[in-house]
């Protein structure tokens, strides 16, 4: 059967063998598809069929829900052809061309606590790699020492394609927290593979929303340096939550944003009660307004843990925000 895969600028069609799945055959075709695990748990290479069969495996536990394979999405990695078939994907097909995969040896340029439970790393790339990504996306990363890889989003801006910024959460034990906490000099040389995610602005003209858990907040970062140039007049709300005070970050950087971006509004939120000046109490969920999502231009951009995304995902759509215009991207498994 063939798939017609439309991208958000176009369509390409791929064969697909029987016995293959849609993201084997979209390979072995030369069209580059998001993706990232390849065996069902990370979601990143979700489509939405339209028209056809497409069909997963029924005797496995896979990241959508029921109602969203109800809604005809399908994890591509896992989906056979069972009919000629059309597929909408919510990315630009230039974008992965536009944004090739690069293997290279990074440098630690700095690290720096951000408070007791966050490092921001900042790599330096060699002179001699091209290395472009989109706002928003990720890179693996090999922790030095260790066979083991983790993903994370560049925090910085787009722009700066020399130097990677990152914001790490160190937790009590894990390979990179432990390599954080113990043995991480500025120098060390990190292998980093990317970019990859289809996470990003969408191109829209209505008001933007962004609601980060924790290090979610970093490809929010790197989407504001987008927003900071392009879109001067457009509402922007930043919704930023942790669990505890000790877990906040970046206070002074999202005050100082919020002072040279006149359209920014930043709401910060902790579960536990702090005495932050200016921090609520709840999480990003509870924070919500119907205000929020008044303008039906509204795009909203989700990252975090796996139960507030859902959680925000649900919340948005309850306050009349079409499911369409919800973009989220969930903290890779390592
Ligand atoms: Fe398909 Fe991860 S690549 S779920």
């Amino acid at each position: 059967h063939t798939v017609d895969l439309t991208f958000a600028d176009g369509t390409k069609t791929v064969a697909v063998p029987a016995g293959s799945t849609v993201l084997e055959a979209a390979e072995a075709a030369g069209v580059r598809l998001v993706s990232q695990c390849t065996v069902g748990t990370c979601g990143t290479c979700v489509g939405k069929v339209v028209r056809g069969d497409l069909q997963m495996p029924r005797d496995r536990v896979f990241s959508l829900r029921q109602d969203e394979i109800r809604d005809g999405q399908r994890l591509l990695c896992q989906s056979v052809a069972c009919a000629d078939s059309e597929v909408e994907l919510d990315y630009p097909a230039s974008m992965l061309d536009d944004y090739p995969l690069v293997a290279a040896t990074a440098k630690v340029g700095a690290i720096t606590w951000l408070g007791e439970s966050v490092v921001e790393l900042v790599l330096k790339l060699p002179k001699s790699v091209r290395f472009a990504f989109r706002a928003g996306q990720y890179v693996r990363m090999q922790v030095p020492g260790t066979e083991e890889w983790r993903s994370y989003s560049m925090a910085s801006g787009e722009r700066d394609r020399k130097k990677l910024t990152f914001t790490i959460r160190v937790l009590p034990s894990g390979a990179m927290s432990d390599y954080l906490r113990n043995g991480a000099m500025v120098g060390d040389k990190i292998e980093i593979e990317g970019p990859s995610g289809a996470f990003g602005l969408v191109e829209e003209s209505g008001p933007t929303l962004m609601i980060a858990g924790g290090t979610g907040l970093a490809p929010m970062l790197s989407m504001l340096e987008n927003l900071q140039t392009a879109r001067e007049d457009t509402p922007i709300r930043l919704v930023f939550g942790c669990t505890r005070e000790a877990d906040l970050f970046h206070l002074d950087e999202l005050r100082a944003r919020q002072s040279f971006m006149r359209t920014l509004d930043v709401r910060v939120v902790s579960d536990e009660p702090t005495s932050i000046d200016g921090v609520l109490t709840g999480n990003p969920v509870s924070v919500l307004t119907a205000d929020d999502v008044r303008d039906p231009r509204t795009a909203a951009y989700l990252c975090g843990p796996p139960a507030m995304l859902a959680a925000a995902h649900d919340r948005l759509v309850e306050l009349g925000l079409p499911a369409e215009r919800i973009h989220a991207e969930q903290f890779l498994p390592s």
